[in-house]
């Protein structure tokens, strides 16, 4: 029995757009549309033109050839200006705020009258407070941007998002850095607003979450649209994303032999009310251990305090015998033996404009002859066999990691530290915005990684992610640790139970 599909008021359409950079097609002639109240999931692998797409109909990117409309309107091509007047509003996947403001000014930013003068302040704070109660969605309104965690750097982009009056919402990526709850809290939203006729655009990695909201799928490859149609389940989508031949192939869970311990992490505390309360933990040589919790549960505070990104952590660290009072500087963490993957790759993992083998490689060259053909081809020879195994999409090594999609970017981040072979890697949230194929190759490489001697400790907000990934898994609450799930105990359930009881 065929279900008679919904039909929808066109409501965007673009036609034949066309983009590219250099010799590099990140676009072929494309046509898509979006009807009013329909919304739709583009999915595709990391580089195959998702964000370029969502981009160009927002203005932010001039494409070469084609038309974008709305409602009957043609867009001024490249005009972000236009685009926002005919009523179209993207959650960029590389967040864009400007770090010196408040939460509160950032969500009601171009949106208030006025300057925001000592008392326009108050009505900046009531505004956004009301908003964000009205959306049930909560970040402090008062604290700067640039002190926000990921995750409530995205709260606050769909909150900005949803407050303004649009025909049109795409979200680049916005589950990425975001648990299931809160996933399902934005989907919550986003069918309220398809259901006032406002289309709905969400490009997406976490498949199985996204294909159950829309009425359509549209996947990508290679910069040409190859499907549009029902959304099918995960195994059919996959396979339109990967094309003809492609297998998925899944990865049981292994039996550790956990050697001596590595990292001991005893009783850290840090001050506030989001802060860790007296939290120890262990990681084993030959284990990976997952460190699972919700939005400031204190998952932050652990990872940065590792990575050496906090001073304000009392309690001790002992790294392979070795006993210290804290981690001080990203210098001192490296010192110590830990390689440091940071939630926020373009904050404090990544210069943007680097070559990408110097990128990859910086870490392990370390200051040697940094200069000259001999660092060059040395970085070239490590960074291309990261290249090959994660599948970079690349046009050179030479070129500037900013150039890159975000997830071939999150590969480049988290091999420059796969690359040091550390002592111990704390990872944060390493597969944000990478591929399902990419995303277990990260896993498996992880694991070799532990299988070599290295004490692997993966800090993530992913239920999905922490359950594939771990031995061991911890999961943290208000600051405390609250549960350890081993060996069949370790189910998506089980974790999510323990972090919201
Ligand atoms: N400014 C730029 N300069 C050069 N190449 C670019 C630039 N922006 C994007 N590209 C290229 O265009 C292609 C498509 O990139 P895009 O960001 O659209 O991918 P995506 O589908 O969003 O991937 P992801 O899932 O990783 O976010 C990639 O090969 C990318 O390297
Ligand atoms: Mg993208």
């Amino acid at each position: 029995m065929n279900e008679q599909p919904v039909e929808f008021a066109p409501l965007l359409v673009a036609a034949g757009i066309t983009k590219s950079y250099g010799a590099n097609v990140a676009l072929a002639p494309t046509d898509f549309t979006v009807g009013a109240g329909e919304a739709v999931a583009v999915l595709g692998e990391n580089g195959a033109g998702k964000s370029t797409l969502a981009k160009i109909l927002t203005g932010a990117t001039r494409p070469d050839g084609g038309t974008v409309s709305v409602a009957g309107h043609e867009v001024a091509p490249g005009s972000p200006r236009d685009s926002l007047h005919r009523g179209i509003a993207l959650i960029p996947q590389e967040l864009a705020y400007v770090p010196q403001l408040t939460v509160a000014e950032n969500i009601m930013l171009n949106r208030l009258p006025g300057r925001h003068g000592l008392t326009s302040r108050r009505a900046v704070v009531a505004a956004a407070t009301a908003l964000m109660e009205r959306l049930g969605l909560w970040v402090d309104p008062r604290i700067p941007m640039a002190r926000l965690g990921v995750s409530d750097q995205q709260i606050v982009e769909i909150v900005k998002a949803l407050g303004r009056e649009s025909r049109l919402l795409i979200l680049d990526e916005p589950t990425a850095a975001l648990t299931e709850d809160e996933a399902a809290q934005l989907y919550r939203l986003l069918g309220e607003q398809r259901s006032q006729g406002i289309g709905v655009v969400v490009v997406s990695h976490h498949l199985d979450q996204v294909r159950r909201f829309v009425d359509r799928v549209d996947v990508f490859r290679d910069g040409a649209r190859v499907f549009s149609g029902p959304p099918a389940g995960p195994a059919d989508l996959i396979a339109h994303m990967l094309g003809p031949g492609a297998e998925d192939a899944g990865s049981a869970r292994r039996t550790a032999r956990p050697g001596p311990s590595i990292l001991e992490v005893v009783g850290w505390t840090t001050p506030g009310r989001s802060g860790l309360q007296d939290v120890s933990i262990t990681v084993r040589q030959g284990e990976v251990v997952g460190l699972y919790g919700l939005r400031g549960s204190g998952t932050t505070a652990l990872a940065e305090g590792l990575g050496g990104r906090r001073r304000d952590v009392s309690g001790t660290v002992t790294i392979s015998g070795r006993s210290r009072p804290g981690i001080t500087s990203p210098r001192a963490a490296i010192r110590a033996g830990i390689a440091y993957v940071p939630a926020d790759r373009k904050r404090d993992g990544l210069v943007l404009a680097q070559p990408i083998r110097t990128a990859t490689a910086m870490l392990v060259l370390g200051r040697i002859a940094r200069w000259g053909l001999l660092s060059a081809n040395a970085e070239r020879a490590i960074a291309s066999a990261y290249a090959g195994r994660f599948r970079l999409r690349h046009s050179s090594l030479d070129q500037p990691v900013g150039q890159l999609s975000g997830g071939n970017q999150q590969k480049v981040l988290l091999t420059s530290r796969l690359a040091t072979d550390p002592r111990v890697l704390v990872a944060h949230e390493p597969t944000r915005g990478v591929d399902v194929g990419a995303r277990r190759e990260i896993h498996d490489a992880l694991r070799a990684l532990s299988d070599a001697g290295t004490a692997v400790l993966v800090v993530t907000s992913d239920v999905e992610e922490v359950v594939d990934v771990s031995d061991r898994v911890l999961v943290i609450r208000d600051g405390r640790i609250v549960g350890e799930l081993i060996g069949d105990h370790i189910t998506q359930d089980n974790a999510v139970h323990h972090a919201a009881a």
